[in-house]
């Protein structure tokens, strides 16, 4: 079934009542909690999963990290976790590679998966592809420095990284 936002996110009381959760900054963590769990639960019921999009929405709707999403999934053993990808592509984000062309980077890597960004380019942010086979997302210092850029694919790493040697990279993976 093809995932849509409107399932998780109109028509709903829950929809509501979890918006005023979010929106409203003095209310405690633990009901922002509830919101999200929610949100969850109603795309369960329509999915019987969590879809990969869902948690990329809800990431972009709410400004809730993926890793926090993807906690209270895990904590409420509510579903299945989303589709694992094949590759995993972290980008280093910490203080060193963080500063050196990681949006053109991550620019790069979007535009040969085809993965779409009309919001901009956020290197802070989770990117996976349409068939789920990759996953892009942000991680700290990997201990790497002294040749940074770098990123990982599925754990393997990779230095001094730049926008085309990592074109060429996942070429080789598509
Ligand atoms: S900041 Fe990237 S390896 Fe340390």
């Amino acid at each position: 079934m093809k995932y849509n936002p409107d399932d998780c996110r109109k028509k709903t009381a829950v929809d509501s009542f979890s918006r005023e959760i979010f929106y409203n900054p003095p209310l405690a963590g633990s009901l922002q909690e509830a919101g999200l769990i929610a949100l969850l639960n109603r795309t369960y019921e329509v999915y019987e999963c969590i879809p990969e999009q869902a948690v990329s929405f809800l990431e972009d709707e709410l400004g809730i990290p993926a890793a926090v999403i993807l906690r209270v999934i895990r904590d409420h053993g509510m579903c299945t976790m989303r589709k694992k990808p094949q590759y995993v592509i972290r980008l280093c984000m910490g203080q060193v590679c963080g500063r050196r062309n990681m949006a053109l980077i991550l620019q790069s890597i979007l535009e040969v998966l085809g993965i779409g960004h009309e919001g901009g380019i956020d290197p802070e942010k989770t990117y996976s592809s349409a068939d789920g086979k990759f996953r892009v997302e942000p991680t700290g210092c990997v201990g790497a420095c002294g040749k940074s850029p770098v990123i990982t694919v599925n754990d393997e790493l990779y230095t001094s990284v730049t926008p085309e040697r990592v074109r060429k990279l996942i070429l080789l993976l598509i």
